[in-house]
C-alpha cells in the first residue's frame, strides 16, 4: 500500500520554498494517501541549535503544518525525537551506507563549507537518518523539493543494499514526489541561489509569517532584469530572477508558467510585482494568522504531537523489530 512520509527541520523561519516545494503539496496528498509528517528535530541538531529556540521552532513548524491545512487526525503529525525507531534504524543504516556514497552528498559539502573538519559527524550521516525516517514506516512516496532528490537516491541505495545483503524484501523502493511549478524556489536577491532559512539576508526570502507590508517590500526589492516579461515561457531562459518570480506566481495561483506568461506578456516588472505581492498576501497571510492563533495554545500543539508520536510508534516498532531480527540482534 502507498504510504507517504516527509519532514521539515525546525530551524529558523519557514519560507515560501518550504511551503511551495513541500508543505502545500502535502495538503493535497493527504486525501489520497496515508500520510506521516514529521518535524525533524534530530536533523536540526546536526548544526548548533539553542535548546529553547529548538523547542519553540518545533511547535512553530507543527503549527505551520496545521495552519496550511494538514489534518492531524487523518494524518500522523509528530516530532522525530519522540519515536526512538528513527535513531535505532539510523544506526543500522550507518553500517549499510558506504563512505563513498556519503562523500558525494552535495548538501553536506554546502553546509560544511570550507571548514569540513569542524562539521559535526551528525551532519555527515544526516542522509542515513533521513533514510531511517522514511524506511521506519516502509513509506513508498516522499514529497519534497528538488534539493532533496540526491538524499532520496541514497535512501533507495540503502534500501536496496540492505535487501540484497540480507537476502530479504524488507524495504520498498521509495519514489520521490517533486510536484508543482516551484520545486526549487530561488532567493529573491540572487536567482541562482536557493531560497533558504540559512541565508543571512531576510530580504532573500518570504517567510510564512511575514506581514503584508514585509511581503510587498521584499517583492518590490526583488532582483530582476531591465526587460519586460516575455511573451512565452522559453523567453525566461537565462533570466533566472524573472523565471523565479513567474514560477512563484504560477505555483501560488495554481496556474501553469505558460498561463502566467500569457497573462503578463510585455508588462513591466513593476506591474507584475504588484500582482505577485497581492497574490502572495492573499495566500500566505491567512496561514500566518492561523499559526498565531495555534501558537497561543501550546498545550494543544503538544497534545497533537504526542498523539502523532504514539501512532507513529505503533507503525515503526514492528518494522524495527523485523529489521533487528533480520540483522541478527538477539532479543531473548
Ligand atoms: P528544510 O527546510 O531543509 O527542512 O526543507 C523542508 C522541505 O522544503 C524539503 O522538502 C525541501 O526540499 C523543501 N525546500 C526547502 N527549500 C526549498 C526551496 N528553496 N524550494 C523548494 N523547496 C524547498
Ligand atoms: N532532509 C530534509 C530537508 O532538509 C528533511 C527531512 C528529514 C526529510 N527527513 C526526511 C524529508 C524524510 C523527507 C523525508 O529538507
Amino acid at each position: 500500500m502507498a504510504r507517504i512520509f516527509s519532514g521539515v527541520q525546525p530551524t529558523g523561519n519557514l519560507h515560501l520554498g518550504n511551503y511551495l516545494g513541500a508543505i502545500r503539496n502535502w495538503v493535497r496528498l493527504q486525501t489520497q494517501y496515508e500520510c506521516i509528517f514529521c518535524v525533524v528535530d534530530m536533523h536540526a541538531i546536526t548544526v548548533w541549535q539553542d535548546p529553547k529556540e529548538l523547542r519553540a521552532s518545533t511547535r512553530e513548524v507543527a503549527a505551520a503544518f496545521i495552519a496550511s491545512g494538514i489534518d492531524p487526525k487523518s494524518c500522523i503529525l509528530f516530532n522525530q525525537s519522540q519515536v526512538s525507531a528513527h535513531a535505532e534504524l539510523a544506526w543500522i543504516f550507518n553500517c549499510v551506507a558506504r563512505l563513498g556514497w556519503l562523500n558525494r552528498m552535495t548538501q553536506f559539502k554546502e553546509k560544511a563549507g570550507k571548514d569540513r573538519e569542524n562539521a559535526s559527524a551528525g551532519l555527515y550521516v544526516y542522509p542515513n537518518l533521513m533514510a531511517a525516517d522514511i524506511l521506519a514506516y516502509k513509506a513508498t512516496h516522499v514529497p519534497v523539493g528538488e534539493d532533496q532528490k540526491q538524499h532520496l537516491e541514497l535512501c533507495r541505495d540503502i534500501a536496496q543494499k540492505f535487501n540484497h545483503d540480507y537476502g530479504t524484501e524488507t524495504f520498498p523502493v521509495v519514489e520521490p514526489l517533486i510536484l508543482g511549478e516551484a520545486t526549487r524556489v530561488m532567493s529573491l536577491r540572487d536567482g541562482t541561489r536557493k531560497m533558504s532559512k540559512s541565508e543571512p539576508s531576510d530580504m532573500s526570502r518570504i517567510n510564512l509569517t511575514d506581514s503584508a507590508d514585509q511581503i510587498v517590500q521584499k517583492i518590490r526589492k526583488a532582483k530582476t532584469d531591465p526587460e519586460p516579461l516575455p511573451d512565452n515561457a522559453a523567453g525566461l531562459e537565462a533570466r533566472p530572477e524573472a523565471a523565479n518570480l513567474v514560477n512563484i506566481y504560477a505555483a501560488l495561483g495554481d496556474l501553469s508558467r505558460d498561463a502566467v506568461v500569457a497573462q503578463f506578456a510585455g508588462k513591466t516588472f513593476s506591474v507584475f510585482k504588484d500582482a505577485l505581492s497581492q497574490l502572495a498576501i492573499e495566500k500566505l497571510n491567512p496561514i500566518a494568522e492561523r499559526m498565531r492563533e495555534l501558537m497561543q495554545d501550546q498545550g494543544q500543539i503538544d497534545a497533537v504531537l504526542r498523539d502523532g508520536a504514539e501512532r507513529a510508534n505503533a507503525i515503526a516498532q514492528p518494522i524495527l523489530r523485523e529489521v533487528q531480527d533480520t540483522v541478527g540482534f538477539l532479543r531473548p
